[in-house]
């Protein structure tokens, strides 16, 4: 879970140029303010339960049947009070300004459209500003097919990974918990005893599946231990290999546009982009002395200007391998650092650190870069709903990270072996995935809304499996 834990200041701010702008410097700092209008707004509109979007959405012809939600009134100590606590956390950045519109972060610079320095672990709030214009939503608990919890589990796990907290872990919920069944007068949890709820976790499921037997606590939280959690569907980053209660979702990209145009010249700039390095990985860290995937991926990347080219291999590629430098979390909140070497890219190495998945898999799909698997649980095992198994073998390349670690195949070999005009192929399939991966902007066009993006997709999973969880339960 070490790279996920933010060990550095924020890093530099550098203007993300995507439109050809020159160097300028980055929006101020609005920290407190930012954190008070949210606050704000997010009392406003649970007062009145949805922001209209009524003229929009009747052009849509959404029919809501099976589809409505309500959204919980929970005290703010579940939400709002957790982002005024943003630099609380002795151990964590201060991440007050990763809140600044709605949880995507700053802009990248003043005038970027759809490029923002997005922290993930901000999904939470990411989400639920675009709970509050899912257009089927009801405030009578009593008529809803699903009861979504504005419970931001990740920032309130805080205290217990990296504060005062750290040694009562087990704790981690249990207040939510009392409150949805005991204190709660209108009694919704108990109509389905949860079964109906869910609520969204901004960080690897790993992160919160402590047994309860350890004392004192290793790392993490005992969330997904608790059987008073067991009947509630959890949205994750990354599901453990026997997920029970928890279905992992795309981690957020940087990439958040509010209209259809913005949209589609971002993909024709795909397209249209010169692929001059075969192959690249972004990551952190030194060459490890141990035998794993990265290591093995490092010794190969620094060794291939010595690899013999082959006359077409050469023509199309200046370079076989590039590897970006992310070391001291350096890219975390300047996109640039990574997107602009993705796009010249052919394909995108995705390999298991500390845990299986990674956020760069979906900045590389972003990027039109074709992704290459070590492992299942990677991705094939987790973004079912996202990225359906079946097409993996068309947008992605699979190399079983034990024959590159042990049996020394060099994955150069294996990709420059595939023919361009598959290579085209694949590509073109990874840029049909991107609308399904990435979190448009809220608010955004009705053109942008009739193609379903990570939100979206996440909300009909859910719907579904709440479906057929209260068909078993009944
Ligand atoms: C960026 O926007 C902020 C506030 O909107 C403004 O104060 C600042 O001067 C702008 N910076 C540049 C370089 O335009
Ligand atoms: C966060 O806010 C609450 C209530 O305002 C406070 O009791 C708590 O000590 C704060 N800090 C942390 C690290 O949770
Ligand atoms: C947590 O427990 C450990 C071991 O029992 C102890 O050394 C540490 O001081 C405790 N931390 C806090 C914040 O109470
Ligand atoms: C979970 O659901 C089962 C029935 O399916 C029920 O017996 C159990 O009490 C529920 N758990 C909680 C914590 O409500
Ligand atoms: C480095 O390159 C040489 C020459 O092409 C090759 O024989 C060797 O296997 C390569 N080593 C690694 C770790 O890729
Ligand atoms: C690559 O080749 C250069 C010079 O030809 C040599 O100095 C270097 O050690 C080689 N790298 C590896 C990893 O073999
Ligand atoms: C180079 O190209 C030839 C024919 O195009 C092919 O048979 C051979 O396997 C290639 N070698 C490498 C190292 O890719």
């Amino acid at each position: 879970m070490a790279s996920l834990v933010k060990k550095t200041k924020k890093p530099a701010l550098q203007p993300l140029s995507f439109h050809s702008h020159p160097t300028m410097p980055p929006p101020p700092q609005t920290t407190l303010s930012t954190v008070l209008h949210l606050v704000l707004f997010l009392l406003l509109s649970s007062t009145t339960t949805a922001i209209s979007t009524s003229q929009d959405t009747s052009d849509l012809e959404q029919d809501c049947t099976n589809k409505w939600i309500h959204i919980r009134d929970l005290p703010p100590q579940f939400n709002l009070d957790l982002l005024k606590n943003c630099s609380e956390y002795p151990l964590f950045d201060n991440f007050c300004s990763y809140l600044s519109n709605h949880g995507l972060g700053q802009k990248t610079y003043n005038d970027s459209h759809s490029w923002y320095r997005t922290d993930p672990f901000m999904l939470e709030l990411i989400f639920h500003r675009r709970m509050l214009e899912y257009p089927c939503l009801t405030s009578d608990p009593n008529l809803a097919n699903a009861i979504y919890l504005p419970y931001y589990a990740g920032l309130d796990s805080l205290k217990y990974l990296f504060g005062p907290a750290v040694n009562s872990s087990f704790l981690h919920g249990l207040d939510l918990f009392h409150y949805l069944a005991h204190q709660d007068s209108e009694s919704i949890w108990h109509k389905n005893f949860g079964h109906d709820h869910f609520l969204v976790m901004a960080r690897p499921a790993w992160d919160f599946c402590q047994p309860l037997s350890n004392d004192p606590p290793i790392f993490g939280t005992s969330l997904l231990e608790l059987p008073e959690f067991y009947n509630v569907t959890m949205l994750t980053f990354e599901a453990r290999a026997f997920p029970w209660q928890e279905i992992a979702i795309p981690y957020p990209t940087s990439f958040h546009p509010s209209n259809l145009a913005l949209f589609e010249a971002w993909i024709n700039r795909l397209r249209r982009t010169r692929r001059s390095t075969l192959m690249l990985f972004a990551a952190g860290g030194g060459i490890s002395a141990n035998p794993n995937v990265r290591r093995s991926i490092r010794l190969e990347c620094d060794n291939s200007t010595n690899v013999s080219l082959n006359g077409s291999i050469t023509m199309k590629y200046a370079k076989l391998c590039e590897f970006v430098d992310c070391s001291n979390g350096i890219c975390e909140h300047d996109p640039i650092r990574f997107m602009k070497p993705m796009l010249q890219a052919s394909f995108c190495l995705q390999p298991p650190g500390d845990t299986p998945t990674r956020r760069s898999t979906f900045d590389g799909i972003l990027a039109g870069c074709i992704p290459v698997f070590f492992e299942e649980l990677s991705a094939k095992k987790q973004y079912k709903w996202h990225l359906p198994e079946e097409k993996y073998e068309e947008f992605s390349v699979f190399i079983p990270k034990e024959e590159v670690v042990f049996k020394g195949l060099k994955i150069l070999d294996v990709l420059m072996s595939i023919p361009r005009a598959e290579v085209r192929r694949m590509r073109e399939k990874v840029l049909e995935m991107i609308p399904r991966v990435m979190y448009r902007k809220h608010g955004s066009s009705l053109g942008l809304r009739s193609k379903k993006d990570a939100f979206d997709i996440a909300i009909d999973g859910t719907l579904q499996r709440i479906k057929s969880r209260l068909e078993d339960s009944a």
